[in-house]
């Protein structure tokens, strides 16, 4: 059985290190917010604004327990998923976890790309959003490392993606 869950940061590349990683191990690939927004019918910054954060954190924590259902996929959660109740617990009983570690400043330089997408970024600017992203890290890090494994700083995803596929083959969680 083979669940594979990247947690980590806005914009440290859970999504496309985690299509990447579905298609070498043939499993699907689960990204929560594109399935929250497909579900809801709402882009992730509507859902913030109609019904504020504390409603989508719910949405969040409802979004994992049908995943035991499942036997194989990776999933890209979103970066405040793990940081929740008892979701990063849950994520770790679910499958073996992985944490893709970055430093604030790549962080923000890969953010500034798409800071309009995300609801809690709208509005900084690019020294405002160094400081949140330190902040904001420092406080979820703690979640993050709770991770099986705590990958991806100063790597390129084609190692990170060997180094999850070597991690995986002596565990099979069942
Ligand atoms: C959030 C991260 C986003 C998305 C929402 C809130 C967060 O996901 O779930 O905007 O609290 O860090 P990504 O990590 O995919 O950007």
């Amino acid at each position: 059985m083979e669940r594979v869950i990247l947690v980590g940061f806005m914009g440290c590349g859970k999504s496309t290190l985690g299509r990447k990683l579905a298609s070498k191990l043939n499993v699907a690939f689960i990204d929560s917010d594109s399935d929250i927004e497909k579900r809801y019918q709402q882009s992730i910054g509507e859902l913030f604004t109609r019904y504020g954060e504390s409603h989508f954190r719910e949405i969040e924590r409802q979004f994992i327990e049908p995943l035991y259902d499942e036997t194989a996929f990776v999933l890209a959660t979103g970066g405040g998923m793990p940081c929740f109740g008892q979701n990063m617990e849950m994520l770790n009983e679910l499958g073996t976890t992985f944490y893709l570690e970055r430093s604030p400043k790549e962080l923000v330089h890969r953010l500034v790309q798409s800071k309009t997408k995300r609801p809690l970024l709208a509005g900084l600017s690019e020294d405002e959003l160094l400081s949140y992203v330190e902040n904001k890290l420092a406080e979820r890090e703690p979640y993050y490392h709770l991770a099986d494994f705590t990958l991806g700083r100063d790597e390129q995803n084609a190692e990170t993606i060997q180094k999850i596929l070597h991690h995986l083959s002596p565990l099979q969680k069942s």
